[in-house]
């Protein structure tokens, strides 16, 4: 059992895999985390580059992994690169997604489009999991936030079926590792933004008007949540999808 730890949040040393991390909510985490002391593993089929200069400017080390999560090979061989490099894992932040198209009806959508949207949000992030368990096993310690949707709550406001789909079947996967995850001490969490303009977003008919707080959310607004999910903060809670949506979606 891992007693309350009072205090500010302090992540020195540990070491932090986000995906998708070239730009948008993915790069932003990165930067806060690295801002709190965690060496980041910086993963996407981008370059990280900018990601891995704005580490470099906390102070911070890091590496820029070309890591499709389509790909189980990539993803195996992004974890090995950081064992490599640091010898441990302490955060996964499975981020990496692709919105798909979202203004069809439902009778247009295809079983490709379906498929590849799934196999890169949901089965990636399982493959992310998976991949990492085994070392966080060993250690005894681990923190997973996987990146859901307010689509995955509601069926979405302008997203499609696929999307929507994948986004609920991480919440779903979420609880079940936490599940497995507890007497590991593996904690395993999700976080459900409302709209926040990034690069996904930004030809999407997204409205400050929308959201009950008056703007849409930034990226920093989430990153912020994921810092005190991957920190000792958050040692009692395992298995919630935190909703952080500007106020759209009371539960
Ligand atoms: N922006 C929003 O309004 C919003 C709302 C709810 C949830 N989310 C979720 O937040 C996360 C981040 O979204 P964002 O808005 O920053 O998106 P983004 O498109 O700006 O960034 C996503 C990153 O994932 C990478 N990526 C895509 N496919 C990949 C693959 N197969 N392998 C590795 N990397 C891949 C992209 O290259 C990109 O860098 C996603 O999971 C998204 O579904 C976003």
């Amino acid at each position: 059992m891992i007693a309350p730890i009072s205090g500010p949040i302090d992540l020195t040393d540990k070491v932090a895999i986000v995906t998708g991390a070239s730009r948008g909510i993915g790069r932003a985490t990165s930067v806060a985390l690295a801002r709190e002391g965690a060496n980041i593993a910086a993963c996407d089929v981008l370059p990280c580059e900018d990601t891995i200069a704005d580490i470099q400017a906390v102070g911070r080390e890091s590496l820029d992994i070309q890591c499709d999560v389509l790909k189980k090979v990539d993803v195996q061989k992004a974890v090995d690169q950081v064992i490599h490099a640091w010898d441990r894992i302490d955060i996964l932040v499975s981020n990496a997604a692709i919105l798909g198209n979202s203004s069809k009806e439902l009778e247009e959508y295809t079983q490709e489009e379906w498929d590849l949207l799934l196999q890169t949000n949901l089965r990636g992030t399982f493959l992310m999991i998976q991949a990492v368990w085994p070392y966080m096993k060993k250690q005894g310690s681990g923190k997973v936030v996987c990146l859901g949707s307010i689509a995955g709550r509601i069926g979405g406001v302008l997203a499609g079926p696929h999307y929507c789909a994948s986004k609920g079947g991480i919440h779903a996967l979420v609880k079940w590792a936490a599940k497995k995850g507890e007497r590991h001490g593996i904690y395993v969490n999700g976080i459900a933004p409302g709209p926040i303009a990034t690069p996904m977003t930004i030809n999407e008919p997204y409205k400050d008007e929308m959201v009950p707080l008056g703007r849409l959310g930034q990226p920093q607004d989430i990153a912020e949540v994921v810092v005190f999910l991957a920190s000792q903060a958050s040692n009692f809670i395992t298995g919630n999808i935190i909703d952080v949506n500007g106020g759209i979606l009371m539960v």
